[in-house]
């Protein structure tokens, strides 16, 4: 069936979505297009800002695919509060509607009060007006709740593949990275009252198109208020380095990721999806081509420039710039030439997200 009579059905079933994901050519084209008007049509042509800030590779996992992960060489960096809080005025002062804080994952007390304590530092500095996501791995529901209450809006943790084997494949096994923890920490995050971002690499070793729709479905089920996916890059000093010669090519993979942004505008037409920066390395333009067919989120990374050098999930990994005025003005100039506009000092939330209905207290009642 051709992409342009599988889009005329109002839901796509696994069936329509094998057929999208192998489209080529004209049908390609037509299924660019067509997100890119959902986009449109429902939740507008503004582009809004995470300022990325990565800070701190530590990690406990071993995850086979992942440059910093715990017995890899790389050297370790944390950075400290004052040189976060400085990226945050900067992101703030320049109209950065959110950041996104990421690191490694952590389950040491003084990195839980570190992150609780930069949370609160970030909303006191910018009057309550900058949003924050966090992306800082598997954590106890209590850990969850505190960083919650202490101003972090919205939590980003990739399911990485939502197929049961395929995830045993490319970790550890063992209970540290257990898919079931994983997907208890994604209900437990919606349940802290969260917008739930997940996601997933593109490419990966032993991955079918079959997986691919599976994750599409995974995410649907879920009901998720925002995406980040990429495609999967090699390390040299991971396990999954040693079927680097089995890998979809690079131009392959980096369709397969805009087919994948393009069939979720379609089935969730009003979440956030972001444009990831794993998409520059294969393509310094690909951020820009993948808000073209339905992506609405870009995340310059603003992390201070020297130790973050470190964070190295990849290998070529383009190297933070301590967000340089003149190339977000360049980022600017291309995003307007395919009609988009940044949505500054805004936060831009998740049109999907739907906030916790919190009973009136007893307080509220009598006071009606
Ligand atoms: N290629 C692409 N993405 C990767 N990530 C980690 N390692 C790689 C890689 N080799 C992604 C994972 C993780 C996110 C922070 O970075 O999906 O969740």
């Amino acid at each position: 069936m051709s992409t342009k009579s599988i889009l005329g059905f109002d839901s796509l079933n696994r069936t329509d979505i094998i057929g999208l994901l192998n489209s080529q050519g004209d049908d390609k084209v037509t299924l660019y297009d067509y997100a890119e008007k959902v986009k449109r049509l429902t939740i507008g042509s503004k582009v809004f800002l995470r300022g990325l800030i990565e800070f701190s590779n530590y990690c406990e996992k071993d995850c086979f695919y992942c440059g910093i992960h715990k017995s890899g060489s790389v050297d370790r960096f944390c950075l400290s509060d004052s040189d976060i809080l400085n990226a945050v005025k900067f992101a703030h002062l320049n109209g950065f509607g959110s950041i996104a804080l990421q690191s490694g994952e952590c389950s040491t007390k003084g990195f839980i009060m570190k992150v609780d304590s930069i949370l609160r530092e970030c909303k006191r500095l910018t009057n309550n007006e900058i949003g924050i996501t966090l992306s800082c791995g598997e954590q106890s529901m209590d850990v969850y709740k505190r960083w919650f209450d202490s101003g972090a809006d919205r939590y980003l943790l990739r399911i990485e593949s939502s197929s049961e084997s395929l995830y045993r494949k490319i970790h550890p096994d063992n209970e540290k990275h257990s898919f079931k923890n994983r997907l208890n920490a994604l209900e437990n995050l919606k349940s802290c009252g969260y917008q739930v971002g997940t996601g997933v690499m593109i490419g990966l070793p032993f991955q079918t198109v079959s997986d691919l729709t599976d994750d599409l479905l995974f995410m649907k089920q879920l009901d998720i208020d925002m995406c980040g996916m990429g495609p999967y890059i090699e390390h040299h000093e991971t396990v999954l380095y040693d079927y680097r010669n089995e890998l979809w090519p690079l131009n392959e993979r980096l369709e397969m990721t805009y087919k994948m942004i393009a069939i979720l505008r379609i089935l969730m037409k009003n979440i956030n999806i972001a444009a990831t920066t794993a998409l520059q390395v294969i393509d310094p333009l690909a951020r820009e081509r993948a808000i073209s067919i339905g992506a609405n989120v870009i995340m310059p990374n603003i992390t201070p420039k020297g130790a973050s050098n470190n964070y190295t999930l990849y290998d070529n990994k383009p190297l933070a710039s301590y967000y340089n005025i003149d190339e977000l003005s360049a980022l600017e100039e291309r995003l307007l030439a395919s009609g988009h506009t940044i949505g500054y000092f805004t936060q831009g939330n998740s049109l999907h997200y739907l906030p916790p209905v919190v009973k009136p207290s007893s307080h509220d009642i009598h006071q009606e």
